[in-house]
């Protein structure tokens, strides 16, 4: 059993938690809150007991210097002062003297949110890479360590697993909760059927021969499926495309044909935009100049008479870009359809939650997780790093 929050003695100590504010933001603004909300409960335990809590989180990817604008935690600060009630004071800085100042300075009770994690990735990818020093840093900002970020368990960086093997541990309640949820799937009622869209094809398209012996049936729609509509030889114009994957797909759709589930239409258009002319088409009749926005009508109808048999169903990703009011629908009718099925509905990932929330049925489901690539990781049966560093008791 992993070692958690409720294992240690927190008056007084510097704890450093460790959250998963990756959130989708638009123009500044955070469009979804749910893991943020997701967070509280640990926050809030540990100021009741009077830590200083440091906050720590990623937020997107940072490659350039440019990039840091985007994704300051700055907005984050504001919206968790708000949420707790009690100031969260954000300090510009992933190292330096502003934020070291600030830690000593801290009262039992009080907040810090430090930058960034990922701004540290300017620096030879340094949290990325997992860099000793970094974490040793990081580390020494503290006492305890609590990992909450369910959303990153699967990545071995310095704020996910090189500082928790430098300081003592544990998981906080989110985690402790998406676990015990995902237990589940250790052995799911049949038929058990995936649904896999969403636009981080690289990420994800090499877990799927790791899922396709789990599920009876997986459905691909969204943008990781015109790689596999190209590999099966369809024209897919502008759409996402995996190209170096293709050998790997063509070769899954030999070996599981019988599995694998592709959209039959698709909502195009010419531009990644809401304004452009769209039309339904089959997927044998796209333009070269047109990009796959959404699954079409027919598809709808497919998908939900496969799911109306379904006793388990496991979600990451949107089947279309949910955010543009034309390519909702798929999204949107697929929600319908697994809100009201008899079964034991899991939504996994930023965004298939966000667009549950905004469609209204993120309480319809079983259960909906804040973590895409780490419960598709947990699926496959993976080891997850920032599992793994956690320190376990008897149980
Ligand atoms: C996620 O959104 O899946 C997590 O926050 C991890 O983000 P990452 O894929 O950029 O590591």
């Amino acid at each position: 059993m992993n070692k958690t929050i409720k294992d240690y003695d927190l008056t007084g100590k510097k704890v450093l938690i460790r959250c998963d504010f990756n959130v989708p933001i638009i123009n500044g603004e955070i469009i979804d809150e749910t893991r943020i909300d997701a967070s509280l409960k640990t926050i809030r335990y540990a100021i009741d007991r009077q830590a200083k809590v440091i906050l720590m989180s990623h937020l997107g990817r940072i490659k350039e210097e440019g990039d840091k604008q985007d994704n300051s935690l700055l907005s984050i600060s504001i919206k968790l002062s708000e949420k707790l009630d009690q100031k969260v004071l954000f300090i510009p800085q992933t190292r330096g003297l502003k934020l070291e100042t600030a830690i000593k300075k801290m009262k039992n009770g009080e907040i810090i949110l430090m930058e960034n994690t990922r701004f540290e990735d300017l620096n030879n990818e340094a949290e990325s890479k997992n860099d000793l020093e970094l974490s040793k840093y990081w580390a020494n900002l503290a006492d305890i360590y609590i990992n909450d970020a369910f959303g990153s368990i699967h990545r071995a960086h310095a704020s996910t697993y090189g500082v928790p093997s430098l300081l003592p541990n544990g998981i906080g309640f989110l985690i402790e909760k998406e676990l015990k949820a995902l237990s589940y799937f250790a052995n799911p009622e049949r038929p058990f059927i995936i649904i896999l869209g969403g636009a981080k094809i690289k990420d994800k398209i090499g877990i799927i021969d790791k899922l396709l012996p789990k599920a009876d049936l997986i459905l691909i729609g969204g943008g990781m499926s015109y790689t596999f509509l190209k590999a099966k030889g369809y024209e897919i114009g502008t759409s996402l495309l995996d190209k170096e994957s293709l050998p790997y797909v063509k070769r899954l759709i030999k070996e599981y044909n019988d599995k694998i589930v592709l959209p039959i239409d698709l909502n195009v258009t010419v531009e990644f935009s809401n304004t452009t002319i769209n039309r339904i088409v089959s997927i044998e009749n796209i333009d070269p100049k047109e990009m796959g926005m959404d699954i079409g009508p027919n598809t709808i109808e497919q998908f939900k008479q496969i799911l109306n048999t379904a006793k388990s169903v496991f979600w990451n990703g949107p089947l279309g870009v949910y955010e543009f009011s034309k390519y909702e629908i798929g999204t949107k009718k697929i929600l319908e359809v697994i809100a009201n099925i008899n079964a034991h509905v899991v939504l996994g990932g930023g965004d298939i939650v966000a667009a549950a929330n905004k469609f209204d049925y993120k309480d319809k489901v079983t259960h909906a997780c804040t973590g895409g690539g780490a419960t598709l990781e947990y699926l496959e049966g993976k080891k997850l790093p920032g599992i793994e560093i956690i320190e376990k008791i008897e149980s």
